[in-house]
């Protein structure tokens, strides 16, 4: 079966998919943006996992649990902090990528979602850290081709406009209309039941898979207020 590439308008917290991939910093103790709330929903539970993960530096990335979140597992990654794209940020993020998808294929997992690595307060320029992040996965599909789905999950419309163009031009055109209306939501997913939660993310026009059998219960049943983004700054952990 081919690999479905997508690109979503939704909070990546609500996605259930095997696993959700969050944009850290080296310590791994949360902060701000996806990170923090991905820590908000998962509960302290995964701040106590991730405190005995050692840190992580950027490029790689690390495994947890999913906690109280929907997803199996997070995959924490550090990505770069935008210095100018001269010091070594393009390769850094593919690494993001790359990794996370090997440390996903490791464990047998096939549906996961990426938010836009380093496009928050990490300041990377968002179409071009989206052009890395797709041809990223493409190349880790080749080596790693057992994966069924990979959302690129973004937290605004313009933003998911920005992927959809990429993957249109690449030839990843998603499979909703193969699917048909039948579970057609952008910003929705699957509960055990098989009924559609919707989130407040946005408009309907896209589609998720449900979680492999034995996934299907670990659901939301509702879906709380989009989770503000963090305020702009760096944290001390960002080296920036
Ligand atoms: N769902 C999906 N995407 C989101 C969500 C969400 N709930 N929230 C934000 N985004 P950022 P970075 C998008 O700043 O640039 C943290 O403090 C957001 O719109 O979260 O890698 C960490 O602890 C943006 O496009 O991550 C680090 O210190 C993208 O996620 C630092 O920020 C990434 O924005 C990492 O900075």
């Amino acid at each position: 079966m081919p690999v479905k590439l997508r690109a979503l308008h939704a909070d990546i917290t609500t996605l259930v998919v095997d696993a959700i991939v969050n944009a850290a910093n080296a310590t791994l103790l949360g902060g701000g943006g996806v990170d923090g709330a991905i820590h908000r929903a998962a509960g302290p539970g995964l701040l106590d996992e991730c405190r005995r993960l050692g840190g992580c530096r950027t490029g790689e990335a690390k495994l947890t649990s999913g906690h109280r979140l929907p997803a199996r597992y997070v995959i924490h990654t550090v990505g770069p902090v935008w210095r100018g794209g001269g010091s070594g940020e393009a390769a850094l993020l593919s690494a993001c990528y790359q990794n996370a998808l090997r440390l996903a294929a490791d464990q047998n997992l096939t549906t996961i979602a990426f938010p836009s690595i380093s496009t928050g307060v990490y300041g990377y320029p968002f179409a071009e850290a989206a052009r890395i992040a797709v041809r990223s996965v493409h190349a880790a599909l080749n080596t790693w081709p057992a994966f069924e789905e990979v959302i690129f999950c973004c937290f605004a419309e313009s933003d998911r406009l920005v992927y959809q163009r990429l993957l249109n031009e690449n030839g990843d055109r998603g499979h909703a209309a193969a699917i048909g209306e039948r579970n057609r939501c952008a910003a929705a997913h699957l509960n055990g039941k098989g009924d559609v939660n919707r989130t407040a993310a946005g408009p309907c026009a896209d589609v998720l898979v449900p979680k492999t059998p034995g996934n299907t219960t670990k659901t939301r049943p509702e879906v709380s207020r989009l989770l503000s983004p963090h305020d702009g700054r760096p944290s001390p952990a960002d080296g920036v």
